[in-house]
């Protein structure tokens, strides 16, 4: 989906990259659409994130991320975010090769203040410092190899990332 068809920009990264806040403005910026998966799979279960993961399992969670990450990236023409762990899925890896994936990258220290001290995120709770470093060194690697574009978002405000994501697409 290089060419006409697809989402403009996929926006991958880890919790506190800034997905959603850039991906609003940069789908502002050009004009489209924004969706985020998270969102797209509560509008339609009628849950929280949370809820699932709390009542269902990640596993449950994992299964509706992928059918929803699958659908938005053959529905969407604008900018799409999808959730963090999203990228870990190998269905989803081989489907993304064919997209525009921009990796928002950050650091720990920048992703720990934005994440605050969890904000409901389920694979933050207990120790959030601990939490986002393990998931950072796991999947840092794994969002680097499936970008075609990255940008670094340490110390940088969202309108100025959003910028750059335009220049570069
Ligand atoms: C997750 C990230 C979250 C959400 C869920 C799991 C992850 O999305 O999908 O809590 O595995 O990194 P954001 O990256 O938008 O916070």
């Amino acid at each position: 989906m290089t060419g006409a068809g697809g989402p403009r920009a996929v926006l991958i990264g880890t919790m506190g990259a800034g997905k959603t806040t850039v991906g609003r403005l940069l789908a502002e910026r050009l004009g489209v659409g924004f969706a985020d998966t998270d969102e797209l799979i509560e509008a339609q279960h009628g849950k929280t994130v949370q809820d699932i993961f709390v009542e269902d399992g990640e596993a449950t969670f994992r299964a509706l991320e992928r059918a929803a990450v699958a659908r938005a990236l053959d529905e969407s023409d604008g900018v799409l975010s999808l959730g963090g762990g999203a990228v870990l899925d190998p269905s989803t890896q081989a489907l993304l090769a064919a997209h525009r994936v921009v990796f928002l990258r950050v650091g720990l220290a920048d992703a720990v203040k934005r994440v605050g001290l969890g904000s409901g995120r389920p694979l933050l709770l207990g120790n959030v410092r601990a939490r986002v470093k393990q998931l950072l060194d796991e999947r840092a690697p794994v969002y680097a190899g499936l970008a075609r574009i990255t940008v670094d978002t340490d110390g940088r405000e969202p309108a100025e990332i959003a910028a750059e994501i335009v220049t570069a697409l």
